[in-house]
């Protein structure tokens, strides 16, 4: 091999999303530094389901965040789609985050009261030719809002929590994204309904293929859902892996604490 031969990486399927050594403090009150991600990398390739697990305070969200460009990590970088996010001209990132779309614990905080349901997509939509009402319309019957005619006009305080996780996501969905990046998005649900909406993220992967960093504390949705897994614990990273495998034979005392305190899905 010569020193100007090179490996060809193009057989190898490039992941959707390459966290790279990422780490981020925080300063805590008396001028220390707390750190709250600790040089973890992570990708997740196109189609892919890959769940975040780990209690609270590991690092989880701010990882998400890091990840959707929402703050900039201390160290390591973000790539996504082969593009690198660090330091990126804000008109190219602002570009590139359509195919990047977050889902939020509270739809309620992301959805502006003052627009309706019509409104609030048609933003989404802008950028997108062809019959927007249509499309709004198609929108909602595809996260189960049905007769979509009678969501169309409401505003989000005249919607269930529910039925306004769907609204969200339908605007996600708008921008047709490759990734979609969840945090906590069922934990704000009643546990009624928490069962449809994961089923409606389920489809919507299977119809769209589109991937997800699905991020919780609940190992029994990483259980029914991803494809991986990845378990942080105080920062690190500490196992990932197939969710068969770290689910039912965890490498780490962490993990297996985590998943032993969730009873077995009947
Ligand atoms: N802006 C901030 N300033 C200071 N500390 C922060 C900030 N954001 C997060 N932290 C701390 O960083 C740690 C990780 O927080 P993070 O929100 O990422 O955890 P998490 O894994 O998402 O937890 P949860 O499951 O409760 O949502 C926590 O100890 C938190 O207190
Ligand atoms: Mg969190």
């Amino acid at each position: 091999m010569t020193m100007h031969s090179s490996f060809s990486s193009s057989d190898a399927p490039q992941p959707l999303l390459v966290l790279d050594r990422i780490s981020k403090h925080f300063r805590v009150a008396g001028g220390g530094l707390f750190h709250a991600v600790k040089s973890v990398s992570l990708t997740v390739h196109a189609g892919e389901i890959v769940a975040l697990v780990g209690e609270s305070g590991s690092g989880k969200s701010t990882l998400g965040r890091i990840a959707l460009g929402l703050m900039q990590p201390d160290g390591g970088s973000v790539t996504f789609g082969g593009q690198c996010l660090t330091n990126m001209p804000p008109a190219q990132f602002r570009a590139l985050r359509t195919s990047m779309q977050p889902i939020f614990q509270d739809p309620t905080a992301s959805l502006n009261p003052r627009r309706t349901v019509r409104e609030l997509l048609e933003q989404a939509l802008w950028k997108q030719p062809g019959d927007h009402a249509q499309r709004c319309l198609g929108l909602l019957e595809d996260v189960g809002l049905r007769p979509a005619a009678r969501f169309i006009d409401r505003y989000p305080h005249e919607l269930s929590g529910g039925q306004r996780q769907r609204v969200s996501i339908a605007r996600s969905l708008a921008m047709e994204p490759q990734l979609i990046i969840a945090d906590e998005p069922l934990s704000g649900a009643d546990v009624s309904i928490r069962g449809q909406v994961l089923n409606l993220l389920l489809d919507i992967q299977r119809s769209r293929d589109v991937a997800y960093l699905m991020i919780t504390h609940d190992i029994s949705i990483a259980r029914a859902f991803a494809d991986r897994v990845a378990v942080m614990m105080q920062g690190d990273l500490v196992e990932v892996g197939p969710a068969e495998t770290v689910l039912t034979t965890p490498q780490h005392e962490y993990t297996r604490r985590l998943v032993s305190a969730v009873p077995a899905l009947g």
